[in-house]
């Protein structure tokens, strides 16, 4: 559908996937993306799609807020200029971009965290959801990877991706196991080479386990996983562009699959060399 090798969605992440990643990802095989809030100006976008255009011609993908909070008219022209072909819509209408996207060959797809929400996209005309559980890094739902992506899968008709806890093949045939068409990975591509968090969070995430994420309203407004000390002395959410989000710290529970900051091909070759034989030792268990 949108013409990428492997079924891997590399997370877009606000200040950590930059083009770095997203090329990095498209490269393996994967669809790297980033939020396009990564970026103040319309400048600094246009510059960073030319770098990744001059570095990979694979898919990418962005996350596009159409809130109202985003000025996005001129981001989506440029996107759709630099041949952008899978648009992720976390908040807003997604109609407003179907018919630009859809004309360049495009796909749009909607984040959703229940099937009230994923009714309403397909209804909306998305090509697709992304199905945000509650252990994903950044904002999160309330069901688990593993009781969502069924459940939407069984009520729409359109493809449903799994977001939330996805870090290695095992997890991911266990994702597509349960009718995910991809996977989204967020937290495992916090602690690569190519991802900008500072080296102090790659290796938060590196050495925490489960217990150490938290999941709280208190920051944003909306349910997010965070890494409980980052935020133990945050009150109350930071200013739009205050430099206090470096500080604070979301990943998924999937930390606990994640050991090493290795380079992101890497997390991708390793998830689909285990997917291949976790996929193939399946079908010995019952005889
Ligand atoms: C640090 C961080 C920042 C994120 N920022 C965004 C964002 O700006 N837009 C978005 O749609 N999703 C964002 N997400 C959510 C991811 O796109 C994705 O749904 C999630 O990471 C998948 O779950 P996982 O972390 O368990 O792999 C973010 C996730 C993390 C960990």
């Amino acid at each position: 559908m949108i013409g990428i090798r492997y079924p891997i969605i590399g997370a877009p992440m606000f200040l950590i996937s930059y083009e770095e990643l997203v090329v990095a990802v498209s490269q393996a095989g994967g669809l790297g993306t980033f939020p396009l809030p990564n970026f103040r100006s319309v400048e600094e976008l246009a510059a960073s799609l030319k770098r990744i255009r001059q570095q990979t011609e694979n898919p990418i993908g962005v996350n596009i807020h159409l809130s109202g909070k985003f000025e996005w008219q001129e981001q989506l022209k440029l996107c759709l200029d630099a041949g952008v072909m899978f648009f992720l819509t976390s908040l807003g209408d997604p109609r407003l971009i179907l018919d630009d996207v859809h004309r360049n060959g495009g796909k749009v797809f909607a984040d959703v965290i229940s099937l009230e929400h994923g009714v309403k996209a397909q209804d909306k005309g998305v090509d697709g959801v992304v199905a945000v559980a509650s252990d994903a890094g950044g904002h999160a739902g309330t069901a688990p990877t593993i009781v969502l992506v069924p459940y939407l899968k069984a009520r729409l008709g359109i493809p449903v991706v799994a977001a939330g806890g996805v870090s290695t093949g095992a997890q991911m045939a266990a994702a597509i196991a349960l009718g995910a068409s991809a996977t989204v990975v967020g937290t495992r591509l916090i602690a690569t080479h190519e991802s900008r968090a500072s080296h102090a969070y790659k290796e938060a995430v590196v050495s925490a386990g489960p217990d150490d994420i938290v999941c709280t309203d208190r920051i944003t407004g909306n349910r997010a996983n965070w890494l409980a000390k980052s935020i133990e002395k945050f009150e109350k959410r930071p200013e739009i562009g205050s430099k206090k989000w470096l500080e604070l710290w979301s990943a998924g529970k999937s930390v606990a699959q994640t050991d090493s900051i290795c380079p992101a091909a890497s997390v991708i070759a390793a998830m689909v060399k285990e997917y291949s034989e976790v996929c193939a030792s399946l079908g010995r268990t019952i005889r």
